[in-house]
């Protein structure tokens, strides 16, 4: 018999690309390839990469230097992809630096990995970075009942890919092509799979995931609105997510479903960059700060108990202290209960990288220190009013000491929780008893009533 064939796939950047990454392996388990945790194990390794700031683009050619040092020392045969938005943007340069490289596979071409590598099996160095006619998803296979468990309960799914707003800052735009939405009863249908397979949470995502127009069965345009209403219909999906969104397309609908749909969990991840109002004019954000507190203010309205998280880049140019102090200003008057912050990072080809005014570096790194304090001060703060609270949690994974199961709040925060009467994929209530820096933990007070309609299935194993 032949032994099946390994696959490592790494994943850096967002949440996107751990979704395209699942759905490579799901292409390649038709080939016979099973997934490895071990990079030495494998016949193939796929980098699935990130190109947003240099730093993270850089990675993949360190990455690069590591495999090439391991397959000469093993002597081995394996082949090298490099997928994501680097294979994307600089496809010729990756096969110039990294002769190690098989294959370069851009983000829209992940449905034809099959014919590629039977090519670059050849011998044929083979680089895809076309954004297709035909459109991926519906040629990506589904996970097996057997994969999907393995992911455990909580899952994404891609509803929207790309994006239009050209931030001046940004090379999403460039690497992921035009918006585009999938249609309503495609991702339905997923969805529905999942959760019969025993997924309790899905969180949909998209670079834009609140521009989402997709098709509806009736062939009108839905909104996200209406796509979440239509998916909290499904028997046995307790949870819904979406991320990221857009300040510009928080609209009324949206907003409104945080007050009707209790699947919704309570914590929205709405980045602003900048709390000046000049500095989001030259990012080409199409809104400033007030637009910002207002659309908080109404969701705070319709949803009491909600929490927020951003991203914020310093150092953008011509960002001045006072810019910097209206950033300040924002996060104070906010209280994000987490946040992203990052030093601007030119990206070639992007309007802003040409720009005179660059911030200098420690000028940047000064910004970014004082910026993240506060940050951590806030989450801290958020963090610790949760002692004591209720809430409910879904159980996700083992902790490290026998008992021990963790799970997510409704603000994603990891709870653990011992000896609970549950196992993986069951959603408790618990009371928050202790608040450490990386996780809270808590008392179980019982199963919450909803439990998975996929009681007479195996239990998830871990
Ligand atoms: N679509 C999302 C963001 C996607 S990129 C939105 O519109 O908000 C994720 C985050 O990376 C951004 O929110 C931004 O904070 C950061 N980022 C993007 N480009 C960057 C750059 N050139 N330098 C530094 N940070 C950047
Ligand atoms: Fe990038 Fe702006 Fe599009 Fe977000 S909205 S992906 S930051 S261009
Ligand atoms: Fe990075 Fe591409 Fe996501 S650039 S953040 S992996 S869309």
């Amino acid at each position: 018999m032949q032994k099946p064939r390994k696959l490592y796939v790494k994943s850096f950047g967002c949440q996107m690309n751990v979704y395209d990454s699942q759905r490579m392996a799901d292409t390649l388990a038709r080939e016979g390839y099973e997934e490895t945790q071990d990079p030495a194990d494998a016949d193939l390794v796929i980098l699935n990469t990130c190109h947003i700031r240099e730093k993270a683009a850089e990675k993949v050619y360190s990455e690069l230097g590591r495999l090439r040092k391991a397959k000469q020392e093993a002597a081995s045969d394996t082949m090298i992809a490099v997928a994501g938005c680097v294979a994307q943007a600089e496809g010729a340069e990756i096969m110039r630096r990294a002769p190690v490289v098989d294959l370069v596979v851009g983000p829209q071409s992940y449905h034809r990995l099959p014919e590629l590598l039977a090519e670059a099996k050849t011998g044929k160095r083979m680089v895809d970075t076309e954004f297709p006619v035909e459109d991926k998803f519906n040629h990506l296979p589904a996970p097996s009942l057997a994969v999907t468990r393995s992911r455990g309960p909580a899952a994404f799914v891609t509803v929207q890919e790309g994006c239009d707003k050209f931030c001046t800052f940004c090379v999403v735009p460039y690497t992921r092509g035009a918006e585009m939405s999938r249609p309503v009863a495609r991702i339905l249908d997923e969805a529905a799979r999942l959760v019969d397979q025993g997924v309790r949470e899905i969180t949909l995502i998209g670079q834009n995931v609140n521009a989402f127009h997709g098709e509806g069965e009736d062939g009108s345009t839905y909104g996200l609105a209406r796509l979440l209403e239509r998916l909290a219909r499904i028997d046995g999906l307790a949870r819904l997510r979406y991320t990221t969104s857009h300040p510009r397309d928080m609209d009324d609908g949206l907003i409104s479903a945080h007050r009707d749909l209790p699947q919704l969990m309570p914590y929205l991840h709405l980045p602003v960059q900048s709390g000046s109002d000049r500095i989001l004019a030259a990012m080409n954000r199409k809104h400033g700060r007030e637009d910002y507190f207002a659309i908080i203010e109404k969701m705070r309205a319709a949803r009491p108990d909600l929490a927020l998280s951003s991203d914020f880049i310093v150092g953008f140019p011509g960002e001045t202290d006072a810019d910097f102090e209206d950033t300040m200003d924002l996060v104070r008057r906010i209280g994000f209960a987490s946040a992203y912050s990052f030093k601007y990072s030119p990206r070639p080809g992007t309007p802003a990288a040409d720009r005179d005014a660059q911030v200098p570096e420690d000028v940047k790194s000064e910004r970014l220190a004082v910026l993240q304090k506060e940050l951590e001060a806030s989450k801290a703060a958020f963090d610790a009013a949760c002692a004591g609270r209720t809430f409910d949690i879904l159980l996700e994974k083992p902790g490290r000491q026998a008992g021990q199961l963790i799970g997510r709040s409704p603000y994603l925060q990891s709870v653990v929780v011992n000896d609970p009467p549950a196992r993986i994929g069951d959603i408790i209530t618990v009371t928050i008893t202790d608040v450490g820096p990386n996780s809270l933990a808590g008392r179980c007070e019982g199963v919450a009533p909803s439990r998975a309609p996929t009681d007479s299935l195996a239990p998830l194993e871990a």
